[in-house]
């Protein structure tokens, strides 16, 4: 297959090339604005490959996306391209609402054209998968999952954001018959991820010594998964996932805040024994305004309808991705130095 990756460029679309290209032997073709987030250095893995093709593209420009539905006749897109930190939501949405409510627009549009020009088994085959996020059902309390039923709840500028594109998604998918499947992802980490957030943060952070700035009581919880997981999920999705459905992913592994960067100190205890212990170096500071308290995904459909199961655990996932940044300061290095120091970032101003 010829694949549309937008926002291939950055931590999950990154992941998701490699695996398309890498493991399955698709071909891509990368959209990517190249914002602060995006990061070529991830992609050098498959970027020599005859498979790979990137185009710098802001998907909110109509008139380029459509030249690159001419020009490469893709059999799926994955949509990826969006903001995605939520302080940075905080500190400036307009950003969010132009790529996330205004960019899927313009790709929803561009594929309903395109396919309106297509036959009958292009247009039968097609498929667009528009990723997004578990922070649209909102905030659970101690109890309960989020399954594809749970009506959407955002609380922040992001979280909203990516409802918006959803519910496009879905209504482009109703009205006039674009192909897209929704998939709603809990929290990613691993290998490439930027950092600003929270695990890569805290591995840079406790590397050099410095406070690990855990916000509020560190009692939040968020549902893990690998980024790798998440990559083989979307694949499977494209290949066997029905058009109008919702498939939520997550990996089961629901974890406090603080027992995260408690298992962080923990693995470089082990692995950078420098600076140890690593806990010493935890602080607690101010919340982030509007914190979801829990997130927790109902994998079950995908389980069960598509035989998916997340490889990795939160502990041997968690163990890869900080033996992942000990060995690759090449890779984050210029990323800490030049694009992104570690400030607090999201607090609202009195
Ligand atoms: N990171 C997570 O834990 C997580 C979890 C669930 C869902 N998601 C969703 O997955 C997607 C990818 O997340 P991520 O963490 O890899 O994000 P990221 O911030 O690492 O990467 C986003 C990429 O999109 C590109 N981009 C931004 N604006 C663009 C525009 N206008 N046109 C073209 N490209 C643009 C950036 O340059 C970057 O390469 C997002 O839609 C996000 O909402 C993320």
């Amino acid at each position: 297959m010829r694949i549309f990756v937008t926002g291939g460029a950055g931590f999950i679309g990154s992941a998701v090339c490699r695996h398309l290209i890498g493991d399955l032997g698709h071909e891509v073709v990368v959209i990517d604005k190249l914002t602060y987030a995006a990061n070529l250095a991830s992609l050098a893995p498959v970027s020599d490959s005859p498979l790979y093709k990137f185009a710098k593209v802001d998907i909110c420009d109509a008139p380029a996306v459509a030249a690159l539905f001419d020009r490469h006749a893709p059999d799926a897109i994955i949509h990826l391209a969006a903001e995605s930190h939520v302080d940075r939501s905080i500190s400036g949405p307009g950003v969010f609402l132009q790529t996330n409510v205004i960019g899927t627009f313009t790709l929803l549009e561009a594929v309903r054209a395109y396919l309106a020009g297509a036959g009958k088994a292009k247009s039968d085959s097609f498929r667009m998968i528009h990723v997004s996020t578990d922070e649209v059902y909102g905030s659970l309390g101690d109890e309960g999952l989020f399954t594809e039923e749970t009506p959407y709840d955002p609380s922040s500028p992001y979280s909203a954001s990516k409802a918006a594109s959803d519910h496009l998604a879905k209504a482009w998918q109703r009205t006039y018959g674009v192909p897209v499947i929704v998939s709603n992802c809990s929290n990613n980490y691993g290998p490439y991820h930027f950092p600003e957030k929270l695990i890569p943060l805290m591995i840079l952070t406790a590397l050099e010594g410095r406070p690990l700035p855990v916000y509020g009581d560190g009692a939040n919880v968020r549902d893990w998964l690998y980024v790798e997981d998440h990559a083989r999920a979307l694949a499977l999705i494209l290949g066997r996932g029905r058009p109008g459905e919702t498939y939520n992913i997550g990996g089961r592994n629901e974890r406090k805040n603080l027992h995260v960067v408690q298992r962080i100190c923990e693995a470089m205890d082990r692995l950078h024994p420098d600076g140890a212990p690593h806990e010493r170096l935890i602080t607690f500071v101010a919340d982030r305004p509007g914190h979801d308290r829990r997130y927790a995904i109902d994998a079950a459909k995908l389980e069960t309808e598509l035989g998916w199961r997340a490889q990795e655990t939160f502990e041997t996932g968690l163990e890869k991705t900080v033996a992942w940044f000990l060995e690759n300061e090449a890779w984050w290095r210029p990323l800490r130095q030049g694009v992104y120091g570690g400030q607090r970032l999201g607090l609202i101003q009195a």
